[in-house]
């Protein structure tokens, strides 16, 4: 099959496209033929050997987190799918591979796709979805009347974390830039801080929740917009103590991983906040939870750009440029 694969570590290194063996079923698994594919920033993270220590992948690898496209094979202790079903997911780590004409995806981490959506939309909702759900719901709770802070509301994360939030029943604020502001008003944002030209910090107070996706020092600001009690949580670093003790390193790696968010932690703590990390992981069940709010019109995809398959290292460029509306996607079929 026709693949794009990371031969090695690299910053900005192409992808090799490549003819790989058809990959290996195992039995809870089934073979998906990839119509369309998702690109997130993950993708270059590890490209570049950002991800190393936490997810130590044997080269040649082929990336790619997102999928949608039709089940061609069935292994012998799946339940829930059938031949030709019309399915998506976000492939659990150390099984990515969806920039391929075909990828295994474990029954548990699939779901069947949104009738209500193309092939390319479908591809573009799996992690962004699954990181604003384990984000929002799991781990914050987040309850109608509440406020949150989404950063980046314009970002493939942010466009979908606005209208699950807005589903919720949260008030929302978020920070994008001037060209942006309409997009993230249609997505239902109440507060809309163009980061270019305001200090969130000046207009946000009394929040009960961030999100926060940027870089520390937008960390550290964003612990002066929660009131006592509130919840910080970053997807964009540094982990905690809980993600150490998950992730399955070596101790010293967890002692590492520990001591990069100590600092945070420790000031969160004196303001009566909570810090946490969200590394996000695949999950069928709450991908279906997002398929019946996709169904149910509460949330729409947001696409950038579709490239076509060849295109590839172009699609992650672009992402990589950090101005993406909504997602991009690669088209195979
Ligand atoms: N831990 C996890 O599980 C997890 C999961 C998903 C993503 N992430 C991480 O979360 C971050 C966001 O991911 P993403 O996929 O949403 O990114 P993305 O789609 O590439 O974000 C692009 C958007 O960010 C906006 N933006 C750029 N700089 C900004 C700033 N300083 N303030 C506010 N908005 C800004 C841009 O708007 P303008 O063009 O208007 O500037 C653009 O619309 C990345 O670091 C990603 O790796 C982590």
């Amino acid at each position: 099959m026709k693949a794009f694969v990371l031969d090695r570590y690299g910053k900005k290194r192409a992808l090799r496209l490549a003819d790989m063996p058809n990959p290996m079923l195992r039995d809870d698994e089934v073979l998906v033929d990839v119509h369309a594919a998702g690109v997130n920033l993950l993708d270059s993270k590890i490209r570049d050997g950002e991800f190393k220590l936490i997810l130590p992948y044997h080269l040649p690898l082929i990336l790619g987190h997102d999928v949608a496209g039709v089940v061609v094979k069935v292994g012998p202790r799946v339940r829930q799918f059938k031949l030709g079903d019309e399915v998506y997911a976000r492939p659990d780590d150390f099984r990515i591979g969806t920039f391929a004409e075909f990828v295994p995806v474990k029954e548990a981490s699939l779901a069947l796709k949104p009738k209500r959506l193309t092939m390319e939309e479908a591809a573009s909702i799996p992690l962004v979805a699954l990181t604003a759900w384990q984000a929002l719901v799991e781990k914050a709770n987040l309850k109608k009347g509440q406020k949150v802070f989404i950063q980046a509301g314009s970002g493939g994360v942010g466009t979908f974390a606005i209208q699950l939030a807005k589903h919720l029943g949260a008030t929302v604020a978020t920070t994008t830039s001037t060209i942006n502001a309409a997009l993230v008003k249609s997505l239902g944002a109440d507060v809309v801080i163009d980061y270019k030209t305001q200090d969130f910090e000046d207009v946000l107070h009394d929040y009960d929740l961030v999100l926060n996706s940027q870089d520390a020092k937008t960390l550290a600001k964003s612990q002066r917009v929660l009131k006592g009690g509130g919840k910080l949580i970053s997807i964009s670093g540094p982990p905690d103590p809980d993600f150490a003790k998950e992730s399955g390193a070596p101790w010293f790696v967890r002692l590492i991983i520990r001591l990069l968010s100590a600092g945070v932690r420790e000031k969160a703590n004196r303001r009566d906040l909570k810090y946490s990390f969200l590394f996000m992981r695949a999950n069928g069940h709450q991908l279906l939870e997002i398929t019946r709010l996709i169904e149910a019109g509460a949330i729409h995809p947001v696409i950038d750009r579709v490239f076509p398959f060849e295109s590839t290292n172009e699609a992650l460029a672009y992402v990589e440029a950090g101005r993406a509306k909504g997602k991009v996607v690669v088209k195979l079929k």
